[in-house]
């Protein structure tokens, strides 16, 4: 049984004020102890979330880090930076920061592996764009993407992350991908996982916990949590919300 995540993704939403209603919020929720929530703010209020929500059934990451550890790049947060700001998750590979940053196949698979390296558990986005999954390549994309990461850190250290499916059409657009959709995606995942390599790899694509994103909130969360191979969800807009998160996590509990 594969334990459901329900991560929210601020993306650059925030301010001090918000994150204290949210950790009150859900300081003063029923949280479901049977689902992992996380949250990941913009960077610059890790720490305050970290020391002002005073919960342990939230983990808190970073929507993106740098493939080195320090040096002389200007603007950039390293994976040790996050863990020591709280951290313990990071997003890796995010359809943002592949289409506003260029970031490439090779560069999100380095990205993945500093994660590790740094002590972060890193979560691997993919997701194809509408012209992609409209001239019939969505498979191949996302194929394409996962395969940078198996080729360059294997097998055993992709298991030790999360996938997110979120095709790229569905993200903050409303349209979110339909169950079946959705579902025969991460089935053509935990497919690719399987199919890596030996025994070892049957046991990881079993393991492996694959969420979704691209416009969940709490009306359609239940219908996609039903899906054999979704783990949960990788939520924006309607995590900014304390309620909506919440309840986002409730369907997820009801699923299991
Ligand atoms: P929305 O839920 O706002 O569509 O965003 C999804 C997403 O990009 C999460 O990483």
């Amino acid at each position: 049984m594969r334990q459901p995540i329900v991560a929210g993704n601020w993306k650059m939403y925030g301010s001090t004020p918000r994150v204290e209603q949210f950790a009150a919020a859900l300081n003063a929720a029923d949280v479901a102890a049977d689902v992992q929530l996380l949250v990941f703010p913009p960077v610059a209020y890790l720490h305050g979330f970290a020391t002002g929500l005073g919960v342990s059934d939230i983990e808190l990451g970073a929507q993106d880090l740098h493939v080195d550890q320090e040096g002389a790049f200007t603007g950039e947060v390293s994976g040790t930076m996050i863990a020591e700001l709280g951290g313990r998750w990071a997003l890796t590979g995010h359809s943002e920061r592949r289409r506003y940053q260029g970031e490439s196949d090779a560069l999100v698979a380095s990205k993945f592996l500093a994660a590790l390296d740094a002590g972060l558990t890193p979560i691997l986005c993919v997701g194809e764009t509408l012209a992609e999954r409209d001239a019939g390549d969505a498979a191949a994309v996302v194929t394409r993407q996962l395969d940078a990461v198996l080729e360059s850190a294997g097998i055993e250290r992709l298991g030790l992350g999360v996938v997110a499916y979120e095709p790229v059409w569905a993200i903050g657009t409303g349209q979110t991908a339909t169950p079946e959709q959705a579902q025969e995606m991460h089935r053509i995942i935990r497919d690719r996982v399987r199919a890596a390599s030996d025994e070892k790899s049957r046991e990881i694509a079993a393991s492996l916990r694959i969420v979704y994103g691209g416009s969940v909130k709490p009306d359609n969360a239940a219908e996609l949590f039903r899906q054999g191979d979704i783990d949960g969800a990788l939520v924006g807009g309607a995590s900014l919300e304390a309620d909506s998160f919440l309840r986002i996590a409730a369907a997820a509990s009801d699923a299991t």
